[in-house]
């Protein structure tokens, strides 16, 4: 698919389809993932693929609550990546610092592109969610109290309707040639 047109294309799914998604479709997207550029090439990323039906449920619930719900839709998620940051090569943890830049949230945020650009020409729709409960997940997923879930992709098939039109700043307000 020409790339622009594959980035107009993934959108944020919040209806998914009650159909299985193949693991060899995951496997791309980890795929796709996995040839992320990072920091130092520190490839500070775990992806744990939660496809288990009693679990994506579980898992569904811990991203939203009666005060914040606006991650409900989450219960009919047919699959989750979940992403915990991993440590960092020295070389990238030493540079963040002296920068004080988290290089390693950023090297997640660009493999989770990749994975939901991939999940596009998988035929499958996405949907990055930074609200969850943290602690909650960890039980469920028996991830150690002191890793950090940075992200979670929610995926399946979804009713194929078009793209919706692109909400974004206009382009004359984020960019400038030569100076601020
Ligand atoms: C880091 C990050 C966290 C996000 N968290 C959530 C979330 O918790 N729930 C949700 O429904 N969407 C979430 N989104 C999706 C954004 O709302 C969405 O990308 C944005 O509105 C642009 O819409 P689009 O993805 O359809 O192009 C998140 C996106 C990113 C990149």
């Amino acid at each position: 698919m020409n790339f622009l047109n594959l980035l107009k294309k993934r959108e944020s799914i919040r209806k998914y389809l009650d159909k299985k998604v193949e693991r060899e479709k995951i496997e791309a997207c980890l795929e796709a993932a996995r040839l992320a550029p990072s920091a130092c090439n520190s490839q500070p990323w775990r992806f744990i693929i939660v496809d288990d039906d009693d679990l994506t449920k579980k898992v569904g619930k811990a991203t939203y609550s009666k005060f914040i719900p606006f991650n409900r839709f989450a219960d009919a998620v047919p699959a989750f990546a979940v992403i915990v940051a991993q440590n960092r090569n020295l070389s990238s943890k030493f540079g963040g610092m002296v920068k004080d830049i988290p290089y390693h949230f950023i090297d997640i945020g660009i493999a989770a592109e990749h994975f939901c650009l991939q999940a596009v020409e998988e035929g499958l729709g996405t949907c990055m969610m930074g609200w969850f409960n943290e602690k909650e997940i960890k039980k469920l997923l028996e991830i150690p109290q002191k890793e950090r879930i940075a992200l979670i992709i929610a995926m399946g098939y979804h009713e194929n309707q078009g793209p919706r039109e692109k909400i974004r700043k206009d382009i004359n307000s984020i960019r400038s040639y030569n100076k601020y």
